[in-house]
């Protein structure tokens, strides 16, 4: 039995077969609308979800299973205190596999440690989303082809974007990939993650001003402040609207760079960059539900040909 807490933890191998099992989903959805049937995923939410939870939730209604789960943790018995190691041995007596998204770093791991039934991390605090990684590579691959050689912008709260650091972990396996991790001092990426693109010896750069990087870049990565993670109210309302992406950036930008956000956006993209053709950031919710689908059949170790 195998559980997702980081992207890591897919060989890079796996993951090309991983993406290659969702577009064959993706171009057939009706040969594999039964592969799950009489299977139920649990989704356990103690924060907030639009897509997240939704879309697994969607992914397994496709596969033909089916979904059981609690949105907030003031619906669970959390409220009550009970543990997480407590709550997924219930959930492995009642359910097939389990997505599970908590405020506090390593939540979901100590799920899969007392868990019988796969457990895949939805976000972990301010500290890693590998599905929202899955999704944001099977769309990089889509649009792009490739990984390798790619220079990729990130912008915004890189010290709490869990989709930042997760993403950059993946990424750094393939060979001559450039970031520009663009953030106000505040907000810098963590010295951990730092560390890893030092040792894997990465080219990169941490700038303050977006505009100095659009014309270098093929993949631009927004990302919102994350208000939730804030210990102050003040902070937030200083740092919220540091970057807005507008059509006057854009025009500075490759004319084949894309945009990519992993949602909910706040103000840090304009509503006008919505109709640039290389605004990539709703179509990359799609690839998110495709890339569920895989995994869910991966984890259940159901074949998909
Ligand atoms: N991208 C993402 O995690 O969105 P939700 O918070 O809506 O699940």
């Amino acid at each position: 039995m195998r559980h997702l807490m980081t992207p890591l933890d897919l060989s890079v191998e796996e993951l090309e077969k991983l993406m290659d099992m969702a577009e064959k989903i993706k171009a057939d959805p009706e040969k594999y609308s039964h592969v799950c049937d009489g299977k139920i995923i649990a989704t356990l939410f103690y924060e907030p979800s639009t897509r997240t939870r939704l879309s697994f939730e969607a992914a397994m209604l496709h596969l033909g299973g089916k979904t059981m789960g609690f949105h907030s943790a003031d619906s669970s018995s959390a409220t009550k205190g009970e543990s997480v190691a407590d709550t997924i041995r219930i959930i492995s007596c009642f359910a097939d596999i389990a997505a599970m998204r908590h405020p506090k770093e390593g939540a979901p791991m100590v799920a899969a440690e007392h868990s019988t039934i796969p457990v895949i991390n939805a976000g972990d605090g301010g500290h890693q989303h590998p599905t929202q990684t899955l999704t944001d590579m099977m769309t990089i691959r889509a649009l792009k082809g490739h990984f390798n050689g790619m220079t990729i912008g990130l912008c915004g709260d890189l010290k709490f974007g869990r989709t930042v650091h997760s993403l950059i972990r993946a990424l750094l396996r393939y060979d001559d990939v450039k970031f520009i991790m663009i953030s106000p001092e505040e907000l810098k990426i963590p010295d951990y993650i730092r560390d890893e693109i030092k040792k894997k010896g990465a080219e990169y750069k941490e700038i303050t001003k977006l505009e100095d990087a659009m014309e270098k870049l093929d993949i631009l990565y927004m990302t919102r402040v994350q208000k939730e993670r804030f210990f102050n109210e003040e902070d937030y309302v200083r740092l919220k609207d540091y970057y807005i992406l507008d059509m006057k950036k854009m025009e500075l930008a490759k004319d084949d760079m894309i945009v990519l956000h992993p949602l909910p956006r706040v103000n840090e993209i304009a509503v006008e960059v919505d109709n640039d053709p290389r605004a990539k950031y709703f179509e990359q919710v799609q690839y998110g539900m495709y890339i569920r689908m895989a995994l869910i059949c991966m984890l259940l170790n159901i074949e998909i040909r």
